[in-house]
This record gives structure tokens, sequence and C-alpha cells, in this order.
């Protein structure tokens, strides 16, 4: 935790989580919270999916949906920066409060219900920003939506142009009926329609989907197998995120524990690094994963790769760490992976997958 972060802390802790959220993303759009060291570590670069990143950390979505501050995020030391979830209608999201600290378990619980500026909005943002690094964009559909696959369809066509990279995001449990896109039949349309749209765009720019962590194992193989079939253009999808906030609430102690909601943080990485090795398994290293779900250290970061994770993602670590966790997360990397013998990133991918299995 950074020395300033630190002295803030109780001030932070002393709002509700959304309002301390809130003060942080102006903060942060200041301009004026101190950087972190740029790190430059050669054993950190990794090539994903044709793009090059400074290093594996991620900041999930759900921290900047509107594209406020990606940059600000990047020079807090992220590899790479994943806004949204943007609808392609304004929405207002659920009734507050909405977001709970749940600091006994290191964990959040949060029922949002994709709050966010819509595409127009957050397209004009990342058009009049001067871009600092990678920058992902995840999209969704409005609540009220009458065609859902029609909005996803939206979101490729606003964002292909301007994204590093795109994630379609079908797990989030605060949207009624959203997680049954993630059942075979459901999932082939919606694939099918994102590329035959990527197609007619002549769109390169890869697309990534996110899935939940509360998966059996018969609808684990079906995404598998649904996202590595292929055609002359390629594959359905150029990566797997994994995961998304849990629905369980398996040995919390911490008195917000029964709101309803996704659950992330400390208590979702064993869940979510399980779900990442088996379909690690399933995918047997041809589809490069993204690891999300509890990260708040090195070792946690150096877990994931080792089960299967190509880069990794965090939030809700930065809640009780500050902002600059990424740097160090990144920096104490290097170190995990000297005491492993890896030279980098690569080389690790994978290399303790069957611990998880
Ligand atoms: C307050 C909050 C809002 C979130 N909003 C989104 C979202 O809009 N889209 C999305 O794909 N994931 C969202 N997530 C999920 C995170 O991106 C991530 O998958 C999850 O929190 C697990 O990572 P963590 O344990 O490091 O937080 C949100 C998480 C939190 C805590």
């Amino acid at each position: 935790m950074s020395k300033l972060f630190n002295l803030i802390r109780p001030l932070v802790f002393s709002m509700d989580a959304e309002t301390a959220h809130g003060a942080a993303i102006r903060a942060l759009s200041t301009g004026l919270m101190p950087h972190a060291c740029p790190i430059d570590d050669d054993r950190l670069k990794t090539s994903v999916f044709g793009l090059d990143f400074p290093n594996p950390i991620g900041l999930a979505p759900g921290f900047d949906k509107n594209a406020q501050v990606p940059n600000a995020m990047l020079a807090q030391g992220f590899g790479y920066v994943e806004i949204g979830t943007v609808t392609p209608r304004p929405q207002q999201g659920n009734p507050k409060p909405r977001l709970f600290r749940l600091a006994q378990d290191n964990a959040v619980i949060n029922r949002m219900g994709f709050n966010n500026d819509g595409h127009a909005a957050v397209l004009k943002r990342l058009e009049q920003s001067k871009k600092r690094g990678i920058i992902g964009v995840n999209i969704g559909a409005n609540k009220d939506s009458t065609d859902r696959i029609d909005d996803y369809v939206k979101g490729i066509e606003t964002f292909h142009d301007i994204a590093d990279y795109l994630t379609v995001n079908i797990s989030s449990p605060n949207t009624p009926g959203l997680r049954g896109l993630q059942s075979k039949d459901e999932l082939s349309e919606l694939l099918e329609r994102l590329n035959e749209t990527r197609q007619k765009l002549d769109s390169k720019t890869p697309m990534l989907l996110k899935i939940a962590p509360d998966l059996i194992d018969e609808e684990l193989d079906d995404i598998t197998s649904v996202c590595m079939r292929s055609d002359e253009q390629g594959r359905m999808v150029d990566g797997l995120i994994i995961s998304n906030t849990t629905l369980s609430r398996d040995g919390l102690t911490s008195k917000w524990r029964g709101e309803a909601g996704g659950l992330s943080g400390e208590p979702l990485f064993e869940s979510s690094t399980r779900m990442l090795a088996k379909a690690y398994k399933r995918t047997a290293g041809a589809l490069p994963l993204i690891g999300v779900g509890g990260i708040s250290n090195a070792e946690q970061a150096f877990e994931k790769i080792c089960a299967g994770a190509s880069l990794v993602q965090l939030y809700s670590a930065m809640v009780y760490h500050g902002p600059d966790l990424a740097h160090t997360i990144a920096q104490d990397l290097v170190k995990q992976l000297a005491q492993h013998n890896f030279n980098s990133i690569e080389q690790a991918i994978g290399s303790n997958v069957d611990k998880w299995l």
C-alpha cells in the first residue's frame, strides 16, 4: 500500500463505497495524482492477441465504466486498462446503495446494474483523450433491451475502430437474464452475429468473451467448444476472460454478506482460478485467457499465470490497497518469475495448471 493511500484510507473508508469511488475518479481525473515510476522490464513484456503489453496486470472493468481516467490508471502502473461495461443507451443502474465493502473478507459486493453514460458519450471521451497505452472496451446490453444481441452488435460497430480489444460481457449477475447468453445455443447465435458484423466492418480488433465463475463443467465445455470453433476468418473469439463476480457467499463473515449482487475480491480467488485452469486444459493453450478474481499481490497474479492466464486483471483489491497496487504487483512479479527460474511471462503460462484440476 502506498504511503499516500495509507494516510487517506480512514477518510476514504468514512465515506460509503460508491461516494469513495466517485471521489477517486474525480481525484484521478485532475491529473494531479502522483504517478507510479514506469516499469520497463523485458521479463514482464508480453504479446497477446497481436498486442504488446508492457506488463500483464490490467485494470478490470467496472472501475472506469465511462472512460474518464484510462490514462491516469495506466500512469498508476497498469499494463492495460479495460473500460466499461458500456451499453448502447445511457442507464442509471440499480437504486443505491448498491456497492458494499466487506472489509473483514477483503471483498466487495456490487449490484450496480451497468450504470453508464452510453455508447455515444463514452466514444466521444475516448476520441478526445490521447491514448497512452492499451485500452480495451467492455460492451453490454441495456436492461430494457428488446434485442440484446443487437446491443452487442452496436457495441462492436461503435468501438471497433478505437478499442485495442473488445470484451463481450455476458456474465454480469446484475442484469436479469444476461447470463443466459452463456448457454450453448444463445452463445452460438451471439458469436455468429458478432463475427458477421466484424467481417462486414473488416475489423481485426480482437474480441474476447467474459464468463462467470459459477458454471458447471458441462456449461464450461459448451462455452469452450463454441469459442474454439473456427472458419477461414479465425476462431469465434480471440480469448476468454475468467471471471466475473460470483453469486456464491461461502465463508463470508462481514456484516454485508447478505446483500444481493456479485461478490469479488479475495473469496473469489480459488473458484475463479479453478475455472481458469479448467478452461486452459480444455483450450489446450490455443486461446489466450485473462485471469481475474481476487488478485491482491504478485503471488496471486503469478498463480493465475501458472494456472493458464496470459494476462491478469484486478479491481477489488484496489479498494483496500489503493490505485497504485498494480505497480507494486508488477514489480514483485519480476521477483516471482526469478524465484521460479522463468525469464518471461510466456514461460510461466499454464506451468502449474494441474494444481487446480
Ligand atoms: C463495483 C464493481 C463493478 C463492476 N462492474 C463490472 C462491469 O461493468 N463489467 C464487467 O465486466 N465486470 C465488472 N465488474 C467485475 C470485475 O471486472 C471483475 O471481474 C471482478 O470484480 C473480479 O475481480 P476482482 O476480484 O479483482 O475485483 C465489477 C466489479 C466491481 C467490484
